[in-house]
């Protein structure tokens, strides 16, 4: 098992501007080195939406969006994988609309895998569904992936469910409003002999029903829970850093503890 560039791309979305916070991805990745880039939770429809129907009218169906199609096509062209949050519209067996805080992870040649949001957090209750997948793990360049989606940190059962299931690496797209998860995902880190990447997103979105600032301060730790980079709370940040995977593998804290 050997090296691996991953990052996270941390920067400002603005509210419905689903083109213009593409075009800024776009941007700011179209020269990078690395295997796997995570971006926040919600990073083209932006977060804090005043009902459902203006949730539906921005959600996309994965199969049929011009956004993943464009981020396919940037995977493709840089030999990339991403992890990124998605509003995601789907239309159920019964002919029912729902709608999940998604993370996708994509690459060159297809979505390998959609997570729905399991711990929807605060004013998501009145507007998202409630995650309906399981917690998966995907193998990309032999590398373990498992993904889940800011609030989840809270549920320490999370990150445990995908390290049993042998991740490397947990892919976190976040829009984190509390003070507690950088710190926390320290420890979900050593508690699970994982990698994790935490991409949160900055800056504040003024509705006319209320305000949210977010807390930025996007990180990678290692399995011993150390911070590798770790961004400013309001700074545009791309941030890639090498490592050895097979750290993730190896469960030997010390010569006598397995
Ligand atoms: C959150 O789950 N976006 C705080």
């Amino acid at each position: 098992m050997g090296m691996l560039k991953i990052g996270f791309f941390q920067f400002n979305p603005e509210f419905g501007r689903i083109r213009n916070n593409l075009e800024m991805v776009l941007g700011a990745l179209d020269g990078v080195q690395a295997d796997i880039i995570v971006l926040p939770e919600l990073p083209f429809t932006g977060y804090f939406f005043k009902d459902r129907q203006e949730l539906f009218d921005l959600a996309e169906p994965v199969d049929d969006s011009p956004t993943v199609d464009a981020l396919l096509h940037l995977c493709r062209r840089r030999q990339l994988h991403l992890v990124t949050g998605f509003a995601e519209k789907v239309v159920d067996d019964e002919n029912v609309d729902r709608v999940f805080n998604s993370a996708l992870l994509i690459g060159p040649d297809n979505v390998v895998h959609t997570y729905r949001k399991l711990h929807l957090f605060n004013t998501e209750k009145g507007y998202f569904d409630p995650g309906d997948t399981l917690l998966e793990i995907s193998v990309v360049r032999g590398v373990r992936i498992g993904m889940m989606v800011c609030f989840d940190w809270a549920f320490p059962e999370v990150a445990r469910i995908l390290a049993l299931k042998g991740a490397d690496i947990i892919c976190h797209p976040s829009n984190l409003v509390l003070t507690h998860c950088q710190q926390a995902m320290c420890t979900r880190a050593l508690e699970n002999g994982v990698y994790t990447v935490t991409a949160n997103r900055y800056g504040t979105e003024m509705r006319a029903h209320g305000e949210l600032t977010f807390t930025g301060q996007s990180q990678i730790t290692d399995p011993l829970g150390k911070r590798h980079s770790k961004a400013k709370p309001h700074e545009r940040c791309l941030s890639v850093v090498e490592i050895d995977v097979s750290r993730a593998r190896n469960n030997q804290l010390t010569a006598k503890n397995n």
